[in-house]
């Protein structure tokens, strides 16, 4: 072969392997199961995104009685400011969904999980505070520390409502809107 057919036949395979790898790039994460996720990730954080239109993040929430709860429903009979105990997370992990003025829906439910040891904590409706039967931390509604031991509030995990389903998703907000 001559040299400058040589030259040619090597920029010919340098030339297709190169596409053949920017093509392998861009199809690659269509391919992926991780796709699902971003999926979560994005409707979590922007449910109103067009792509998340037949999406539901998390999972769905349920009374004591483990009946799924509906958004309307339940603010027609829940007062603001009082939590409301639901379940439906995994491990059978408990929440609290807090009810503003309007009533409306917070975009976050409190996990009762004292921040100073990790003792449960209970909704007091007497007092309305979280109290700690360990060593008697208490919690306001939003849960923020009211009484010590305890130095930070209670953790958070992601509400968000959508066609009329109330949805836990098992992360804290990117951001604590509690301030
Ligand atoms: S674990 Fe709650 S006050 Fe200590």
């Amino acid at each position: 072969m001559l040299p400058q057919q040589q030259r040619r036949q090597f920029l010919k395979y340098w030339v297709g392997g190169a596409l053949g790898s920017v093509a392998w790039g861009f199809l690659r994460p269509m391919a992926s199961p991780s796709r699902a996720v971003d999926l979560e990730a994005l409707c979590t954080a922007t449910p109103l995104n067009a792509r998340c239109k037949d999406y539901l993040p998390g999972v769905q929430a349920r009374d004591r009685n483990n009946k799924p709860l509906l958004a309307k429903q339940l603010l027609s009979t829940s007062t603001p400011g009082l939590p409301v105990r639901v379940q439906g997370l995994p491990e059978k992990k408990i929440a609290y969904l807090v009810i503003t003025q309007g009533p409306k829906l917070a975009e976050y439910a409190i996990r009762p999980i004292c921040s100073h040891q990790g003792c449960t904590v209970d909704w007091n409706a007497e007092i309305k505070r979280f109290i700690c039967p360990c060593h008697g931390a208490q919690f306001d509604n939003q849960g923020q520390v009211f009484k010590g031991p305890a130095k930070r509030a209670l953790p958070l995990v992601t509400v968000v409502v959508k066609q009329d389903q109330v949805r836990l998703v098992d992360r804290a907000p990117a951001k604590d809107p509690r301030g």
